[in-house]
């Protein structure tokens, strides 16, 4: 016999935010029946592969979740109409990039999607649901989707396709787990922010979440505080990271060293210790996506001057990433060394393998730009997915200058630089003595993410450049 559920819900878009959040929320609701939908067949195909290493996400710890949940009250499919039709929950999971043409270009969230979802729902959904906004968006985008399930009612009541009366409520419920640790995130959040306008619909979003977490974790607020309030968070964070980043250069003039001072200033507990780790720059789908969004809505309340200061944390991290990718090319250029590096890591952080505005990709296609040959190695991303992201930066890139490394010690030879781009573990545990034997001389590191030992890494006889510290 069928299990009967005591709530339905159903996820569009089985990405990023989407797979993993869902499987938490079924691993804490066995009583809530979980549908993760999307258009996407070969994503979806993957989500239900037995061989658990090939779910499409690499997170630590999903697989256990999947694997626990999958096919009791978890389930991954293309069956929209019929998971929006049981549903009593929609949860809006699909992916918001920044709008490349019309008004608000190359600043504004395209929501082409979140609209084609909400159109979906108002035509599939049954009497009463509520839609829950988890991508991240720009403030006010409840009131688009209210329009389109408000407006599609009438249309389908017209058209008497529909008996019975449809209603819905919306709720933004912002997701703020990092890649890399979502399950820990999920499972034990700082916080859960639920906005909205009926206090029944809050509430049965929050029902969800008291499974595992603490009430006095759920906070809840209108629906504009909490659309803004995932902007702002995300805008914060990264902008401790250009600020941190920014000093790395001074650092470098004045001969403070970047870490010392991060460790410092962290200690104060007013600042707090968390996001003072200096980078080659930041990367992720969120932080330039939600930080252009905020700039955006500034700048069309006519608050000028607010979006340029915001606008500021993106000057400092582009500028991260070109003056990184300067350093190795002038140390070619200075000893006249074959123009060819090898590229540790290419995913924006470690621990996941999206590669989504990851500052290894603008590094690497500013070294392509100056005819340097690059060797690229991550533990986690593919080669087409290299390809694929390089051709997203500059379509006409030289194909040739590009190669795929497998086994990035036993091709040492080839090399007199590497350049470390994400800071994955196993990179600080390689045998960096029996890389020096191998590497060619004189032998360059190029440290993008500070984890190396200076001492011990000069002590072998490598040149080392870090960030923000000689
Ligand atoms: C999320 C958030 O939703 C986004 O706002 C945030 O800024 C980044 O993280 P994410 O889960 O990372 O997006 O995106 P992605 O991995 O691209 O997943 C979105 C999924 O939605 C894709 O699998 C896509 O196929 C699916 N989709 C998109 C649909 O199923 N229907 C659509 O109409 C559009
Ligand atoms: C971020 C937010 O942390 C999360 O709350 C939100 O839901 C989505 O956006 P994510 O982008 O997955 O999460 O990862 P995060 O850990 O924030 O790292 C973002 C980027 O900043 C990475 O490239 C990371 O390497 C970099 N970073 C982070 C630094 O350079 N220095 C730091 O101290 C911390």
């Amino acid at each position: 016999m069928e299990k009967i559920f005591k709530k339905n819900i159903c996820c569009i878009g089985a990405g990023y935010v989407g797979g993993p959040t869902m499987s938490v929320i079924a691993l804490n609701c066995p009583d809530y029946r979980i549908d993760v939908v999307d258009v996407n067949k070969e994503r979806i195909n993957s989500w239900n592969n037995i061989d658990l290493s090939k779910l499409p996400i690499f997170e630590p710890g999903l697989d256990k979740v999947v694997e626990n949940c999958r096919g009791k009250n978890l389930f991954f499919s293309t069956n929209i109409k019929e998971s929006i039709s049981n549903a009593d929950i929609v949860f809006i999971s699909v992916n918001t990039p920044t709008k490349l043409k019309g008004i608000g270009a190359n600043y504004a969230s395209d929501l082409s999607w979140i609209e084609a979802s909400a159109r979906q729902i108002a035509k599939y959904s049954r009497n009463h649901t509520v839609v829950v906004e988890k991508s991240t968006l720009p403030v006010k985008t409840a009131e688009t989707i209210k329009t389109i399930l408000n407006s599609s009612k009438e249309d389908n009541t017209n058209k008497k396709t529909i008996k019975g009366n449809k209603t819905f409520s919306i709720i933004s419920n912002p997701e703020f787990l990092a890649e890399g640790s979502a399950i820990s995130d999920l499972q034990n959040p700082d916080r859960v922010l639920i906005g909205g306008e009926d206090t029944e619909s809050i509430n049965l979003i929050a029902d969800i979440y008291k499974h595992w977490v603490d009430s006095k974790r759920i906070i809840t607020t209108n629906l504009w505080s909490s659309e803004l309030s995932k902007l702002v968070a995300n805008a914060f964070l990264a902008q401790r990271i250009s600020s941190i980043n920014s000093l790395s250069e001074l650092c470098e003039e004045t001969g403070a060293d970047i870490e010392e001072v991060s460790k410092a200033i962290g200690m104060d507990s007013r600042i707090g210790s968390s996001f003072l780790k200096t980078s080659v720059g930041f990367g992720g789908s969120c932080f330039k996506k939600d930080i252009l969004n905020l700039v955006y809505i500034a700048r069309s309340q006519g608050l000028e001057k607010v979006a340029n200061y915001w606008e500021q944390i993106l000057v400092i991290n582009a500028h991260q990433r070109d003056r990184f990718s300067k350093k190795i090319i002038d140390c070619i250029e200075k000893n006249n060394l074959e123009p060819k590096v090898l590229l540790l890591g290419l995913a924006f952080k470690k621990d996941t393998n999206d590669t989504r505005e990851s500052a290894a990709i603008y590094v690497a296609n500013n070294l392509l730009n100056s005819k340097i040959e690059i060797g690229v190695f991550d533990p986690k991303v593919n080669i087409n997915q290299i390809q694929f992201d390089l051709s997203d930066l500059n379509e006409n890139y030289d194909k040739t200058l590009v190669k795929f490394i497998q086994d990035p010690v036993s091709n040492i030879s080839n090399y007199n630089l590497i350049a470390i781009m994400t800071e994955w573990d196993e990179f600080k545990e390689f045998d960096w003595q029996y890389i020096y034997s191998k590497i060619k001389k004189p032998a360059f590191i190029f440290d993008g993410r500070n984890i190396l030992n200076i001492e011990k890494i000069k002590k072998l006889g490598f040149n080392y450049t870090g960030l923000g510290r000689k």
